[in-house]
């Protein structure tokens, strides 16, 4: 037996190495994807070939994560319950589809991944799977696995000499990448307690944050960032250097309790500076551009399509034709949002595009002002007629 699992480097994954090759006498091949979370790939292919690995995958797919994923959830203004910008459920098809990818080379009989019963993650994995190669197996070991604590799977690695830091605590639950931090359990799991500063891995504390603001001018292309303060640059440095100074700024810390798939509330914390930064300025400018009733509508489809991925849908006929339906909306979204970065926000400070929907002649209350006033009265008796009919009914009741 064959079996490709998804490898990050961490306890997990480097016990199930070991553990799928003793349970099922397979073959492990590990595939690390680079999704931006500055893991040393010389290191990873040491660590995952000496925990018993045959062969060792490693494929850098930022841009891929980004052209593919972040993006068309940035154009989608994609963040579940309103404030999760889901870096860790989009990275998941992602991961996904490129481990079935080497499935399918390595001619493999299964999959595994090493997300646990409770969360969302193992959903997203095997939806993908499901979806892409229903042929192959799925494994998901640690929810099958015999042990019952944190110690007894250190204990069974150091039998198995798999390296185990104990010397770095690890509070907290973390899951890293260009997109955004996930951080939970430990003292976060009381969702009274004040997440505790040791919990931010790299945001700055507002409090200590400089006390002078910061403007960043964020230009868009239908939808798409392109240049930062009149400058061209790709993608991924975009993101690395949003995520840089905003977290200087100590922008993007999200605190929240969440709806779970699986029917859990968990409370978890977020550190996403570049997405907070470039959801804040997207969504200001489609203000700007898009006309209301499309606008709003489209906040519904948003919502849908936040939700959709949080699902695990990724790979599902309704995302892609929500997906068809917000690239549409985006034809006019280009022009610049100029922000300002203080002690932990992230505030619109200014807008302005080529497709401005925005006439001042309109909306001045100058002399300069052309808006006919005397034609409401004639909208306010017709659009009024429902409710003036509605009210004489009622009042004859
Ligand atoms: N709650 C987030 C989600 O379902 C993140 C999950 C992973 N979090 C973590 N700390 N490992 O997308």
């Amino acid at each position: 037996m064959k079996i490709v699992v998804a490898y990050s480097g961490g306890l997990d994954t480097s016990v199930i190495i070991k553990w799928l090759q003793t349970k099922y006498n397979a073959e492990v091949i590990a595939f690390t994807a680079d999704i931006g979370q500055k893991e040393n790939p010389a290191l990873l292919e040491k660590k995952a070939i000496s925990t018993g690995a045959k062969k060792f995958y490693f494929k850098d797919l930022k841009q891929e994560f980004i052209d593919k994923y972040i993006f068309p959830s940035l154009k989608a203004s994609a963040l579940y319950e309103g404030k999760y910008p889901l870096a860790t459920a989009l990275s998941r098809p992602l991961i996904a589809s490129n481990l079935v990818e080497i499935a399918k080379k390595e001619k493999a009989d299964a999959v595994a991944h090493g997300c646990t019963g409770k969360g969302n993650d193992q959903v997203r994995f095997e939806l993908a799977f499901k979806n892409l190669a229903p042929e192959l197996k799925i494994i998901a070991p640690v929810r099958e696995w015999e042990f019952r604590s944190r110690e007894e799977e250190m204990e069974y690695a150091k039998k198995h000499n798999i390296p185990v830091d104990v010397t770095k605590k690890k509070p907290y639950s973390i899951d890293w990448n260009i997109w955004g931090i996930s951080i939970e359990c430990g003292v976060l799991e009381d969702p009274w307690q004040e997440p505790p500063e040791d919990a931010y891995q790299i945001t700055c504390s507002p409090l200590k944050a400089p006390a002078k603001p910061e403007y960043i001018d964020i230009e868009f292309n239908m939808g798409i960032p392109i240049k930062l303060n009149g400058k061209t640059m790709n993608s991924i440095d975009l993101i690395n250097f949003l995520n840089e100074i905003g977290a200087r700024h100590g922008v993007g810390r999200i605190d929240m309790v969440e709806n779970r798939l699986v029917g859990i509330k968990s409370r978890e914390i977020y550190e996403a500076p570049a997405a907070t930064i470039l959801h804040t300025a997207h969504a200001e400018l489609e203000k700007l551009v898009l006309e209301r009733e499309l606008y709003h509508f489209k906040s519904i489809i948003n919502q849908k399509y936040a939700e959709l991925i949080y699902y695990g849908y990724w790979f599902s006929d309704f995302r892609l034709c929500l997906e068809k339906f917000i690239d549409e909306t985006q034809k006019y979204v280009s022009g610049t949002v100029r922000v300002k970065l203080y002690k932990g926000q992230c505030i619109v400070v200014g807008r302005k595009s080529m497709y401005s929907l925005y006439e001042e002649a309109l909306s001045t209350y100058t002399s300069k002002d052309t808006f006919d006033h005397r034609a409401s009265k004639g909208f306010i008796d017709i659009f009024g007629l429902p409710l003036v009919l509605e009210g004489k009914r009622n009042r004859k009741q």
